[in-house]
């Protein structure tokens, strides 16, 4: 049998294979081109971009709990110039489609950095994170209410050509509803899903380990939370998915594919092994053949019951 073909097209977006790395876990490239050839990923999404340069929390802004991670770094980043002055000319050096995770304080924040973006050459989609409070009403994130999440959507439509990732957040009632909004609005596909709100104690001193006091977990304890969310949304909606969530090895990712996704991101694990994208691609291949199929596109979705 000839080898599997693991290439995808999402989004309009040519891919080598379905495994990206995850906003926040990848820095802007250059942390981890001397680890891992770059343009061996499906995608490079880079840490979340805002207009102007942003500090994020105090320390500190990490804690391993069991089978996960509680980060509070608070979105800190360089700005959408800073980007494009520091990062995005290393970026174009290499063949690999480069995803920009953006996030505003207001609807108008989206808009502007979304704009911004749009000018640059080498950019190959962008994608929401809705997962951070709306200053101007009432601090509720965007994403998890449907009339503002509503509106970022739209408002970042009207001013971008580039294809758009909504990155929906796990802290929702109805996953598929958010997911509908979102097709509807004019996302080109979904990023299934964010760290999920929790927090940790030190018992002896009674304070939180962050000094954020909450903060997102993420890692193999969030797997099955996202997995059943990409189930629910791929049911409601017919633009692809991206699963995203505690993703180690092939076998988890194979877990979303079959729950409908038609990529995957890679996350807290690239802080453990730096080419946990790659060793995922080759797991795929390997079970494509194992099972006969010839793409990826054959696995998606197929989940029997
Ligand atoms: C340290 C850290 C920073 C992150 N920063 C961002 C970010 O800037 N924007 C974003 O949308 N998601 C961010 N995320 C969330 C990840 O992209 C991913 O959705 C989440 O961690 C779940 O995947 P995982 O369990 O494989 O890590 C961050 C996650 C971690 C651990």
């Amino acid at each position: 049998m000839t080898t599997p073909d693991i290439s995808i097209k999402l989004a309009g977006i040519p891919m080598k294979n379905p495994v990206m790395v995850a906003s926040g876990t990848f820095g802007y490239g250059p942390e981890y081109a001397p680890l891992v050839d770059l343009a061996k990923l499906g995608a490079l999404v880079v840490k979340g971009i805002s207009p102007e340069p942003w500090r994020g929390n105090p320390t500190p802004r990490t804690v391993e709990v069991a089978s996960g991670l509680i980060n509070a770094i608070g979105l800190q980043n360089p700005g959408a110039e800073g980007f494009l002055r520091d990062y995005l000319p290393f970026l174009r050096k290499f063949d690999v489609p480069v995803i920009v995770n953006i996030w505003g304080r207001t609807i108008e924040g989206y808009a502007a950095v979304a704009a911004r973006l749009s000018q640059a050459e080498g950019i190959a989609a962008l994608e929401l994170n809705v997962s951070c409070p709306n200053i101007k009403e009432g601090s509720k994130s965007f994403g998890s209410n449907a009339d503002m999440f509503k509106r970022v959507v739209a408002a970042t439509r009207a001013v971008t050509k580039l294809p758009l990732i909504p990155k929906l957040a796990p802290d929702v009632f109805r996953i598929g509803e958010f997911a509908r909004i979102a097709e509807a609005e004019g996302a080109d596909a979904l990023a299934i899903t964010n760290s999920v709100p929790a927090m940790a104690i030190d018992i002896e001193t009674r304070r939180p380990k962050l000094a954020n006091v909450t903060g997102g977990l993420s890692g193999p304890a969030i797997r099955p939370i996202a997995v059943r969310l990409v189930w629910e949304a791929a049911k409601a909606v017919k633009i692809p998915i991206i699963g995203i969530g505690g993703i180690y090895s092939a076998a988890d990712a194979l877990e979303f594919f079959i729950a409908g996704a038609s990529a995957v991101a890679v996350g807290t694990a690239n802080f453990l092994e730096p080419t946990t994208a790659l060793t995922v691609a080759d797991g795929l291949r390997d079970y494509l053949a194992r099972h006969k199929l010839g793409s990826i596109h054959e696995l998606v979705g197929t989940l029997a019951c």
